[in-house]
């Protein structure tokens, strides 16, 4: 029994894989755990959730998700803490960013503490799956789905819901070069941009791919009306430092994923008293104090990314390098998060949550 109206059926697997991952050498979201969560909505309710072996699934060609893209996902992480316990990091969050983006997306939402428990027990399950390695962690990807075999556009009827996991590695390996984008639009005020769901992910390949041609590995989107105004990266929010002061895009429009990495950077800052300001940041702002040597750190923040430096910022044919030390500021927030994560500071924030 997950809560009182839920009760969870169990199918382990009779044969671990775990002794073929190589545990020293982990790419970021190619191995999977034993396990999945499975948990199907029919009859205008959450069925009852089964924890079953990672297997493939069965679709049908018309399966609404496939052709009219209503599928969201979460990201989230569990760590070791140096002990050996197993933390979720702020899953909370998780579930409420998931309950907004299932109803901007006419999805049937999962009660945020249901999801909390599901995702706890997934964990549970493959707790064996959780890296030890320093830097390292188990990634969870719970996501759900349109199921209806119907084609026409209406919100579907049924869903299925997921939760897997992945031993992963470090989501970006070396500082990030990003530029910032004039041209094309992640989200548009009245969109989807708030919302996880997989067409913004869709539509920013093939912006990101011609950044890439152009040697980027991200791109720095702008607003949808003007392309004035910072937004966020395609991976992670953004942060700058000039002239000494943290500052990152303030989340009042509906276009920025409002990242739980990001919140919680804003909430470390704050404690250890490095000066943050979360409010509208013009590119021009950012593009002049890159030419003038006044940016002194810029670095991305997200579940998958962790705090990813910016080595490099291009903009209408010009790029800019921002020297990779000191960068105290960034060092010791993401010191003070990783410590938070290990346990080898106290959790003042109550933002662990104990598998
Ligand atoms: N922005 C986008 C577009 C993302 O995909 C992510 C990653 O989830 C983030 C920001 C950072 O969010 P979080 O810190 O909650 O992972
Ligand atoms: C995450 O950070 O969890 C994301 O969803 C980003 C994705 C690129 C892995």
């Amino acid at each position: 029994m997950i809560n009182d109206t839920i009760s969870i059926k169990v199918n382990k697997i009779s044969q671990s894989r775990i002794n073929d991952i190589d545990w020293d050498n982990l790419p970021f979201g190619r191995e999977f755990s034993d396990h999945m969560l499975e948990m199907n909505y029919a009859d205008g309710k959450w069925q009852d959730p089964e924890i079953k072996p990672f297997a493939d699934l069965q679709m049908h060609p018309a399966t609404s998700a496939i052709h009219y893209g209503q599928s969201i996902f979460e990201g989230m992480k569990a760590n070791r803490s140096d002990d050996g316990n197993i933390f979720l990091f702020r899953p909370d969050m998780n579930a409420k960013r998931f309950a907004e983006s299932c109803e901007r997306m006419c999805m049937p939402i999962i009660p945020e503490d249901v999801f909390v428990d599901l995702v706890r027990k997934i964990v549970e399950i493959d707790a064996e799956w959780v890296p030890r390695k320093k830097g390292y962690s188990l990634y969870i990807r719970p996501f759900l789905f349109a199921t209806d075999e119907f084609i026409g556009i209406k919100p579907s009827d049924t869903y299925k819901f997921l939760i897997f996991t992945c031993p992963v590695g470090v989501y970006y390996s070396n500082p990030v070069n990003v530029k910032i984008e004039e041209f094309y639009t992640r989200a548009s005020q009245g969109g989807v941009g708030k919302a996880k769901t997989a067409g913004n992910y869709a539509a920013s390949l093939y912006p990101a791919k011609k950044g890439k041609e152009e040697g980027f590995d991200q791109l720095i989107w702008t607003d949808g009306i003007e392309h004035k105004y910072i937004e966020e990266s395609g991976t992670m929010n953004v942060v700058f430092e000039i002239d000494g002061k943290l500052i990152t895009p303030a989340e009042d429009s509906d276009t920025i994923l409002c990242g739980i990495t990001k919140r919680s950077v804003v909430e470390v800052a704050n404690s250890l008293n490095i000066p943050i300001e979360e409010r509208k940041i013009t590119v021009e702002e950012v593009v002049t104090a890159l030419k003038e040597g006044r940016v002194t750190d810029a670095f991305g923040a997200g579940t998958a990314a962790t705090i990813a430096p910016i080595a490099k910022i291009g903009f209408r044919g010009e790029l800019f390098e921002i020297p990779l030390q000191p960068r105290t500021s960034s060092t010791r927030i993401k010191a003070h998060l990783d410590d938070l994560k290990a346990g080898r500071i106290e959790d003042s924030f109550n933002w662990l949550v104990r598998v």
